[in-house]
């Protein structure tokens, strides 16, 4: 745990009013200051523990004892990547070093956890990502080296159902007609 990251997930509980869902103005706002937060830290010594190829890495900075918001600094390795899947809560990611691709996706209207491609984003250094609580995305390491991002979520992950519960299926892109 750090106390920076402690402080600020307590602001931003206060800035929220006991859990309210926050609107997509206030979660940029969110995002940029913990852009700034994470310019100010030194993870110097936790990034020691890079994800080697095909490994996830997950560090605590803060986790709320109160079902409130919760950070964590994220390594992947090269190769690794996520089926589209739902947080369950607003989410913002940051971006310290590498680049990780965001795959967002929609539901199919009336096909259960059949999800169809909307759009890519690729989180660089100094970048962010905004979630609504209702987004879907799915990840994926770009390049040889390994990334590191912070994540931040509504809730602590240990809160939250499981991966597999939270998981979708990507329908299959229609066929080009070349
Ligand atoms: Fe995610």
């Amino acid at each position: 745990m750090i106390a920076s990251f402690q402080v600020f997930i307590s602001q931003v509980a206060q800035g929220l009013r006991s859990g309210k869902t926050p609107t997509l103005e206030q979660l940029q706002t969110i995002a940029t200051e913990l852009l700034a937060l994470c310019k100010a830290t030194e993870f110097d010594t936790l990034l020691h523990a890079a994800a080697k190829p095909g490994e996830e890495r997950l560090h605590a900075l803060a986790v709320s004892d109160w079902d409130g918001p919760s950070v964590y600094l994220v390594s992947d390795g090269a190769g690794v990547s996520s089926p589209p899947h739902e947080h369950q809560t607003w989410a913002v990611i940051v971006g310290l070093r590498g680049v990780e691709r965001n795959t967002r996706y929609l539901r199919v209207p009336g096909q259960g956890r059949w999800v169809v491609q909307q759009g890519v984003t690729d989180v660089g250094a100094g970048e962010f990502l905004c979630m609504a609580e209702s987004e879907i995305h799915a990840t994926e390491v770009v390049g040889d080296g390994p990334t590191y991002h912070v994540h931040l979520y509504g809730r602590a992950l240990s809160a939250l159902p499981t991966f597999a519960e939270r998981c979708f299926v990507a329908q299959p892109e229609a066929p080009s007609m070349n």
